[in-house]
């Protein structure tokens, strides 16, 4: 499983999960064009699925066996035993590939239910996974599908939505298995990942602090942590063992990231410094409080007519402290900025002696707290300066760790 000089990882096994949908026969066609870019395909098919695929078909075109039940009594075709098949494929696979998935496939995935082979390997395997949704479009639109669809995407797992088009219904909507060259693409572009930062120590800082006031009221901002946890899916995805100190968030933590929740710029702090000596790269995203109530009341302070001031005293202002103390590590900032903003960036990029600041103009459409999307500058303290334009927050992850990278290369 370790990486070649050209960047492709040496397991060629796809995982092929089919399960229970109309579109279950175009899976044929699908292990053809993976086995043509050179995968070996061990099928899956759920119970349900074989009402539409024989495994037979999918043997025969695979020329291995295909696993369609959670024990099989004639012992294990693929590890040592029959009751270990899923932890040892699971270990082996390059990717886990699921098409068509259905909305109780992808309702399983969501909330860890294991209760047959293929839900079961998708909680063991350490292996990406790619999953192609095909559905009713109603049933595709429902909130409870597209809250499961969210949960998976959040925790990294690559989702090729479902194509517009002619349903077996009868009728027009989103919903038909997305075209088999898209989902060999994704395959592609998961399977041959680079592995640049394995050896690294990525700790990322996610989300906003809270800072309380009294048992009900606390201050905060608008923060919802989707830039830190994508850049905790990115460095994980690239090989770095990763740490994630989250603010509070409605997101689950991505998989294969070591998560520590805090809820204060003091807690936060903690952390940091907690994990910091062992960080080779520490990227902070969060967005935290500069300022604190001096005491937090412990009991309710109650209404009255006359109003009420609060006194406020600075936060720890945690990336000053850390640049302070700097040594081995790569330390990137970010700068929330409304107006002159990389004036601002390039003004904290020294103060805080850090080696990138990534300059977020909140104000911009498609930018900042809580979009999916992100448009920043990267500042390095070298004077490089790299627009990125709108994008996807994991693409800008990426883009991040790329001047990490090269901050690190001689001419750097
Ligand atoms: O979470 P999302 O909804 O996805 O939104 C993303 C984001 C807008 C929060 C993110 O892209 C971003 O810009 N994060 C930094 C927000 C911020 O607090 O900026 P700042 O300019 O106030 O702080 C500058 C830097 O100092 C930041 O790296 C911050 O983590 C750090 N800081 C700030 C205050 C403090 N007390 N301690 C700190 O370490």
């Amino acid at each position: 499983m370790d990486q070649t000089d050209s960047g492709k990882v040496e397991s060629s096994l796809i995982l092929l999960g089919v399960t229970g949908c109309i579109a279950a026969y175009k899976s044929a066609e699908l292990l053809r064009l993976l086995q043509k870019r050179g995968y070996t395909i061990t099928a899956i098919l759920t119970e349900h699925a074989q009402k539409f695929i024989t495994p037979l078909t999918l043997a025969a075109l695979s020329g291995r066996p295909v696993i369609t039940e959670m024990f099989s009594s004639t012992g294990g075709d693929f590890g040592p035993g029959p009751a270990i098949d899923h932890i040892h494929l699971a270990r082996e696979a390059r990717a886990l590939v699921v098409a068509p998935a259905t909305a109780n496939t992808l309702a399983k995935f969501a909330n860890g239910i294991a209760d047959d082979f293929l839900s079961t390997l998708y909680l063991a395997t350490p292996a990406p996974v790619v999953v192609a949704p095909a559905m009713n479009v109603k049933m595709w639109n429902h909130p409870a599908v597209q809250r499961n669809v969210e949960t998976l995407r959040a925790r990294g797992t690559v989702i090729v939505d479902p194509d517009e088009g002619y349903l077996a219904e009868g009728y027009h909507g989103k919903g038909r298995l997305a075209e088999l060259d898209r989902i060999v693409e994704e395959v592609e572009k998961t399977t041959y990942q680079r592995l640049d930062l394995k050896g690294e120590t990525v700790l990322v800082t996610a989300g906003p602090t809270c800072e309380d006031i009294d048992p009900v009221r606390y201050l905060t901002n608008r923060s919802s942590g989707k830039m830190g946890y994508q850049l905790a899916l990115a460095a994980r995805q690239r090989g770095a063992r990763t740490i994630l100190v989250s603010g509070p968030t409605r997101l689950s933590p991505p998989s294969g990231v070591e998560t520590v929740l805090v809820r204060s710029a003091q807690e936060m702090r903690e952390q940091v410094l907690a994990h910091f000596q062992e960080a080779t790269i520490v990227i902070k995203a969060a967005a935290v409080a500069d300022f604190t109530p001096l005491r937090a009341a412990t009991q309710k302070i109650k209404k009255n007519e006359t109003g009420w001031t609060l006194e406020l005293v600075p936060a720890p202002d945690i990336l000053s402290e850390i640049g302070r103390m700097k040594q081995k590590q790569v330390l990137v900032g970010f700068a929330a900025e409304t107006g002159n903003a990389l004036e601002h960036g390039r003004q904290k990029l020294q103060r805080k002696n850090l080696d990138l600041i990534v300059v977020n103009d909140v104000s911009q459409p498609g930018a900042g707290f809580d979009s999916d999307t992100n448009v920043v500058t990267i500042l390095s303290k070298e004077g490089r300066e790299r627009r990125i334009d709108r994008a996807s927050k994991l693409e800008v992850a990426h883009r991040i760790l790329d001047e990490v990278l090269a901050c690190r290369s001689p001419h750097g």
